[in-house]
């Protein structure tokens, strides 16, 4: 690809954590549109029926001559940059594994434990980490929108997040909706932690930020922040309908990852950074 001073765009060598699971392959079909990436590295579980099989066959393409391992530094070899979307317990192996090789991390995967998010935080101090639980341009917008509307409307709007994932997604509420619930609190000056209903039963209280999860069929994924008042309410909504916008946005998050220094990056440095688009 040439950019506009017809210069060659560099090449980002990039490994895939969780390849042969539904946003692996979708990152493999966003790679397809890509001529300044290329894969070099697929890691799967130990027990996956993949292992071995060449990538290009788990999206029904040509062979690539990559295939599936499940040794993280195999996979990390020739790569600058890992994207892991896997599942949260896999994730401290391969922040270790990312610092050990000194390479750059893409992390889409959610659910993660405090214990992990420490980890990488560490990681952050060696290697350049980019960690969002949504990829998509327009769910980071609405986190921007979901601020400043709380620090507008105040608590004189009750906050409730109403989100709906496929039925095999493994954590809730989803890490989007408490991104979505955090850009709240923080329009409010306050800590998700005090004000964030996740379990409700009963009675909503004054200044709550509510959250309730749907589960089921194969839903991409859809969040709704309701701010709720007296005679009036505001909503504001994002519905994926196609995985491939996680994955071009994650794509987009390992190019501009790799020319970082080390440090904690967020999907919202990568969309406002003007030198990107
Ligand atoms: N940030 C975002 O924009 C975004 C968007 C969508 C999803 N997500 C998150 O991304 C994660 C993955 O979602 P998904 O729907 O793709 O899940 P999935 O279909 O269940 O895929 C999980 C993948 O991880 C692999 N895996 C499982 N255990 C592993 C281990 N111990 N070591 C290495 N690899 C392992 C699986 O390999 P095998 O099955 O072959 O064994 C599979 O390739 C979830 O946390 C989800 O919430 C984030």
């Amino acid at each position: 690809m040439r950019s506009e001073a017809g210069k060659l765009a560099p090449m980002t060598s990039i490994a895939i954590l969780g390849v042969t699971g539904r946003m692996g392959r979708a990152l493999l079909h966003a790679l397809a549109e890509q001529h300044d990436i290329r894969l070099t590295g697929a890691l799967a579980s130990p027990v996956s029926a993949s292992l071995g099989q060449d990538v290009g066959e788990l999206v029904g393409g040509q062979k690539t001559g990559i295939v599936v391992t499940s040794s993280v530094d195999e996979a990390l070899a020739n790569a600058e940059v890992a994207i892991d979307f896997t599942v949260h317990g896999a994730v401290r192996d391969h922040v270790a594994a990312c610092v050990r090789n000194k390479r750059a991390l893409v992390i889409g995967t959610t659910g993660l434990s405090e214990e992990a998010l420490d980890l990488l935080r560490l990681a952050a101090a060696d290697i350049p980490v980019l960690m969002s639980p949504n990829m998509s341009v327009g769910v980071n917008l609405l986190c921007r929108l979901a601020k400043i509307a709380a620090q507008t409307l105040g608590e004189e709007f009750d906050a409730e997040i109403v989100e709906m994932h496929h039925r095999h997604k493994l954590d809730a509420p989803s890490g989007t909706a408490l991104r979505i619930g955090e850009s709240v609190a923080q329009g409010r000056g306050i800590a998700l932690a005090d004000a964030g209903a996740f379990d409700r039963r009963g009675a909503r209280q004054r200044g709550q930020i509510g959250f309730a999860s749907l589960r089921g069929g194969d839903v991409v994924g859809e969040h709704t922040l309701v701010l709720a008042g007296n005679g009036e309410s505001i909503s504001l909504s994002h519905r994926a309908t196609d995985r491939l916008t996680f994955a071009r946005g994650a794509l987009r998050a390992a190019q501009w990852l790799t020319g970082q220094p080390p440090g904690m990056y967020a999907m919202d440095d990568v969309i406002i950074d003007k030198s990107n688009t």
